[in-house]
């Protein structure tokens, strides 16, 4: 698989993937329309899928616009990011399984940043949003939102943060 990085906004990165054997084409994280359907153009490949890693504007600010302009597009997102991912068609849980042209990854539901952030994983490579950056995790806005839902006893902010991550580490 092919992974091109395409700057969006004015310090941003969508992430283009390609399938080599069927020339199909995913986006990651698409904020915005333009510099994405540049370069699936200057590319040649068809683009049949976004994968949104969570809800925030600088990540699906570009999903109106896309599906607009490919028609029967899917869009990827986490099941609790129902009504919050503009033209969202998937709705993924923990564990769920995704798939472009030949090209097959996973889901791993990650909330901290927000409740419904999710990572794909495609071989050895993980796409996680804003949960993981170079020098340390995002900003945690919705984690104590998602564990009062789910575990109303337990208020445990620092601990719920590491799990998160080393779910992720423990992938690699
Ligand atoms: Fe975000």
């Amino acid at each position: 698989m092919k992974v091109i990085p395409i700057p969006c906004l004015n310090d941003n990165f969508a992430y283009l993937l390609i399938c080599p054997e069927t020339n199909e084409a995913a986006v990651v994280d698409p904020s915005e329309y333009k510099p994405v359907f540049k370069e699936v153009q200057k590319r040649k490949v068809t683009l049949t899928t976004i994968f949104n890693t969570h809800h925030h504007w600088d990540h699906v600010g570009g999903n109106d616009e896309l599906s607009r302009h490919f028609p029967g597009i899917k869009i990827h997102a986490h099941i609790s990011d129902r009504d919050r991912v503009p033209g969202q068609t998937d709705f993924l849980e923990d564990g769920d399984f995704v798939q472009f042209g030949n090209q097959k990854g996973s889901i791993l539901h990650n909330p901290g940043h927000t409740s419904g952030a999710i990572t794909y994983l495609f071989g050895n490579m993980a796409f996680t949003g804003d949960t993981l950056f170079s020098g340390g995790c995002g900003r945690v806005f919705e984690l104590q939102k998602h564990v009062s839902q789910k575990h109303p006893d337990i208020n445990l902010d620092p601990v719920s943060i590491f799990t998160v991550i080393r779910k992720l580490k423990d992938q690699f």
